[in-house]
């Protein structure tokens, strides 16, 4: 109850900025200030008009079916579709993109719309507990584009031994010499310093990769504060990760560029290539007999149809869903199956392995300048008119992440095992941020409730090796009800460990020079359950890590790449499901251990690797 009201609330409130934004433009054009501004807006909406128009003729069969048009899935079409007699049919869930999504500081808005599957945890009572009903929200893009379309934009690729770790798992192609070039591949990087740097970027490719065009004297605050600790600025894409970062972006002039505007808009007009908008996959067609995958199911506007593959399924359908279809077709662990009413096809660890970046959310600072990034400060006409006429002004900045570190909390081997990711406001900046990890109102009310309208930044501590993790299992065999997620974060106290030092890091950056400018102080009142313990202690911050654990979206890991005799192994390091022929998963779900970071970057990666492999084994010359 409680739920779909405050869901609804938030429906009308996403909608009342989109009009306030569009009411103020019309104001500036009624005093005359933007007279360019209608032509601007056209020119956004036509963008979203050269997404590739939904296919009226289905054919039968394709050689290619793959199913998601998320971040691998767009990039596979086009790259997939280069072979002029290939016939690929891309299958998504969602419907298109608009134009509204390109604006990057209203990121956070865009998980109340019906672009996201709004999963949720199963309640737990070791995390989350300060969230509505013990669950942490689980974000996942249902729409053209897929989670790049919800993400914060940041662009990230990992540190090379994430790789050669995926490497001596027995991954033979994926070491981080070997996945360095299928980066490069995609990237066209818009950052003058960095493009000298042939070694580690490249120009060219469809992934537009920027600085946001505008920052927040905190951000600079923070990189500062990060200098007079000793730390170091670095290009955390190249030689080494370690030290302070403004943030890379998937913004192409002040835009979101996602995967579908980088990978589909320029291959709308092939006429090897076809599309199903708001169309769900419920199944892939196994022969039992001879374990290949014949084609999919697919469910729209409450008809079914069937559509063949004659060379291969491509599942791209992200970290839940992968798993959950999977499952639906007979491919998952056996008593699991059987238990739910599925005939098993094969036995496999589906749904096991899931990992993600979990951090300390809340963390809050106050300054007593306006410098940060108050919703209510930057809507106004004047900055919706500079980002509509020429995409400058605060309304560039991706949901508010501006900054970065990353930084070794344990055996100095340069290898991180905690991010800051630093904001230009905070939970109190906006009102929809409570609502996108569901904070309760007790907690609301006796923490935030008393600064609420100041100015303020927040540091997100963030776990990036995690020891712990957890499971995607079915709820039950009906392709439309929500898979059971269990993320079990902090089953390790190694966990925990590293995000309380990551706090008192955060406390200690606080104190600089550079913070001081802006009289930042810590926000101290204590979360109530957490009292006890004593605001800042080590005790205390466990505390708060259990109530607020907020995740940061890398849900990953749940069809596993391995070799073969791997027994905890989805997919093979060609990214073909084991025993099954003519099926792949290709997407962040195949990651075997996550990398540091974010992994939007990576997962584009993997596409490029696996669109060559692909290629390669049907004898076409990459
Ligand atoms: C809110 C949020 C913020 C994030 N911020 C960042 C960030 O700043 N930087 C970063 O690097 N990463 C970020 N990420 C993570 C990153 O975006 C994802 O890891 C990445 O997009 C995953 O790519 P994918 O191809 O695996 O899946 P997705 O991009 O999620 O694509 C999967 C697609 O498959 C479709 N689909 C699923 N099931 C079916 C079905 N049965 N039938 C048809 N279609 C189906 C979905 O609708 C979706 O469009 C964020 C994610 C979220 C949700
Ligand atoms: C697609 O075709 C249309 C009409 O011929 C043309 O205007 C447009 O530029 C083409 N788009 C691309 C990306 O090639
Ligand atoms: C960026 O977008 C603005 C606003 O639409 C436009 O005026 C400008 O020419 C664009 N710049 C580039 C380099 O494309
Ligand atoms: C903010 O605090 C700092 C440090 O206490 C002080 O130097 C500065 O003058 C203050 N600024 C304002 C606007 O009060």
């Amino acid at each position: 109850m409680f739920q779909s009201e405050a869901t609804m609330e938030l429906e009308a409130i996403w909608l009342l900025v989109a009009l306030q934004c569009l009411k103020s433009t019309q104001a500036q054009l009624r005093t005359g200030i933007l007279e360019n501004t209608p032509y601007m807006l056209l020119d956004m909406l036509k963008q979203a008009a050269d997404e590739p128009q939904d296919t009226r003729k289905l054919l039968k069969e394709y050689d290619f079916i793959i199913v998601g048009a998320g971040t691998a899935g767009c990039t596979l079409a086009n790259r997939l579709t280069e072979v002029p007699e290939w016939k690929v049919l891309l299958i998504e869930a969602g419907g298109p993109e608009n134009f509204l999504m390109d604006l990057p500081i209203v990121a956070n808005y865009l998980q109340f719309t019906d672009a996201n599957w709004k999963y949720k945890t199963e309640p737990s009572n070791k995390y989350c507990l300060g969230l509505h009903n013990n669950q942490c929200n689980f974000p996942r893009g249902k729409v053209i584009g897929g989670s790049s379309v919800l993400n914060y934009m940041i662009y990230t690729r990992g540190h090379p031994k994430d790789y050669d770790t995926w490497a001596a798992m027995g991954n033979e192609g994926w070491s981080y010499q070997d996945v360095l070039p299928y980066f490069l591949k995609s990237e066209d990087i818009g950052i003058p310093e960095y493009a000298e740097d042939t070694k580690f970027h490249s120009r060219g490719g469809y992934l537009s990769i920027t600085y946001p065009p505008y920052r927040t004297p905190l951000a600079e605050a923070f990189v500062k504060a990060g200098l007079e600790l000793g730390d170091k600025y670095v290009d955390y894409n190249a030689e080494s990760m370690i030290g302070f970062s403004y943030i890379q972006s998937t913004l192409n002039n002040g835009t979101r560029w996602s995967s579908s505007r980088a990978f589909l808009h320029p291959i709308r007009n092939r006429s090897n290539f076809h599309i199903k908008k708001y169309s769900t996959v419920t199944k892939i067609i196994i022969d039992p007999k001879t374990k290949t995958a014949r084609g999919v199911q697919f469910v729209k506007n409450n008809r079914q149809y069937v559509v063949r593959a004659k060379r291969e399924v491509i599942i791209s359908a992200s970290s839940i869903n992968s798993p959950q279809l999977l499952m639906l077709s007979g491919i998952g662990p056996k008593k699991h199956l059987e238990k739910v009413g599925i005939n098993v096809i094969k036995d496999l660890k589906v749904g096991y392995n899931l990992m993600d970046h979990v951090a300390l959310g809340g963390f809050t600072f106050l300054v007593n300048a306006s410098v940060s990034l108050l919703t209510e400060r930057i809507l106004t006409g004047n900055a919706i008119g500079e980002y509509l006429g020429y995409h400058l002004g605060p309304l560039s900045i991706p949901g508010g992440c501006e900054a970065i570190a990353f930084l070794d909390v344990g055996d100095n081997d340069g290898y991180p095992e905690l991010e800051l990711l630093f904001q230009g406001g905070s939970v109190i900046s906006d009102y929809t941020i409570r609502e996108n990890f569901g904070i309760t109102q007790e907690i609301w009310d006796a923490v935030y409730k008393p600064i609420q309208n100041r100015d303020s930044w927040m540091v997100l501590p963030m776990l990036m090796r995690p020891k712990s993790t957890g499971r995607v299992m079915l709820r039950d065999n009906n392709p439309f009800h929500k898979p059971l997620i269990y993320p079990n974060y902090f089953e390790h106290q190694e966990d925990l460990d590293v995000l309380v030092a990551g706090a008192k890091k955060v406390v200690e950056l606080s104190k600089t020079k550079a913070f001081q400018k802006y009289g930042s102080k810590v926000h101290d009142i204590p979360l109530p359950p957490c009292e006890k313990f004593g605001f800042g202690t080590d005790k205390y911050f466990e505390c708060m890590m259990r109530h607020f654990s907020f995740t940061i979206y890398h849900i990953s890991g749940t069809c596993k790449m391995g070799p073969k005799g791997d027994p905890t192994a989805v997919v093979d390091p060609r990214l073909r499901v084991h025993g099954i022929k003519g099926l792949r998963v290709i997407d962040v779900s195949i990651f075997p251990k996550i990398m540091v970071g974010h992994t939007n970057g990576p997962v584009f990666m993997v596409a490029e690797k696996g669109a060559d492999m692909i290629k390669q084994d049907w004898g076409i010359e990459t």
